[in-house]
């Protein structure tokens, strides 16, 4: 475990940690983004898909146990990933005390800056999120286990609709920088492969950005009721 320990030391180690979790948490956005499209298909729809992630695995394990394992796994994930990035930031803080204020590298800070405060957003985000339609600690109406009822009611308040459209913009540039930089990171620096990079970081981060905008949307306009 000592070479893991000396690896995430240096700055790269950071780095391949906010790959390798960043993917992780990608897919996670992937698989949540397709499975609410299930939003379109009706309430039974809805409603069954969240029963069956509660169900996946049993009998043959405890029903939740697979739901809490992908729980403990994406925790783990969040944790190391703005570990990594809190880490990176004050070494090259440390690094460059001076700034760049009086450089000329205005494109490089402002994909940065952008980075920070987009995490910050999306976590932020993601605690509102679970006591909204999770838990229903800040729903006016949740019904337990009617996802469709608490989704609906959920985006029918038009601040509640602004949240999710605003951070889920947030989300969509954090995924859009956070893909191309991984890239970067890997070392991928190949002309003809950087015009491929820009494709997928592009139409991933507009697909995701897109649906998930499209549902408070949906709601907010009388489509889906
Ligand atoms: C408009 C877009 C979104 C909608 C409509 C939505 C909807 C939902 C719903 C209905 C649940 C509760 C599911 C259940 O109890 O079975 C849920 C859970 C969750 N959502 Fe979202 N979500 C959206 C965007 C996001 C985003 C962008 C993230 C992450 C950045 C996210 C992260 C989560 C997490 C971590 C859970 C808890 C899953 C669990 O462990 O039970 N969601 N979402």
């Amino acid at each position: 475990m000592n070479w893991f320990g000396n690896f995430y030391r240096s700055a790269l180690g950071k780095k391949a940690v906010m790959a390798v979790t960043g993917v992780i948490l990608f897919g996670w956005i992937f698989l949540h983004m397709v499975g609410n499209l299930k939003l379109y298909l009706g309430p039974v729809h809805l409603n069954e898909y969240a029963h069956f992630l509660r169900a996946m695995g049993s009998p043959a394990v405890p029903e939740s146990f697979a739901l809490w394992v992908s729980r403990i796994v994406l925790l783990v994930c969040v944790v190391l990933h703005i570990h990594a990035a809190t880490v990176l930031t004050i070494m090259n803080r440390e690094a460059r005390p001076v700034g760049y204020r009086d450089r000329d590298y205005p494109s490089a800070t402002y994909a940065a800056r952008t980075m920070r405060w987009g995490g910050v957003i999306i976590a932020l985000f993601v605690v509102y999120h679970l006591l909204h339609l999770t838990t229903g600690t800040v729903h006016p109406s949740f019904i337990k286990d009617d996802v469709y009822h608490n989704v609906v009611t959920g985006f029918r308040v038009w601040w509640v609709a602004a949240v999710y459209i605003i951070a889920n913009l947030a989300l969509g540039l954090h995924l859009y920088h956070g893909l191309w930089s991984m890239f970067a990171s890997l070392g991928v620096t190949n002309a003809r492969v950087s015009k491929w990079k820009r494709a997928f970081a592009t139409t991933f981060a507009v697909v995701i950005t897109a649906a998930n905008v499209s549902f408070p949307l949906a709601v907010l306009s009388g489509l889906v009721r």
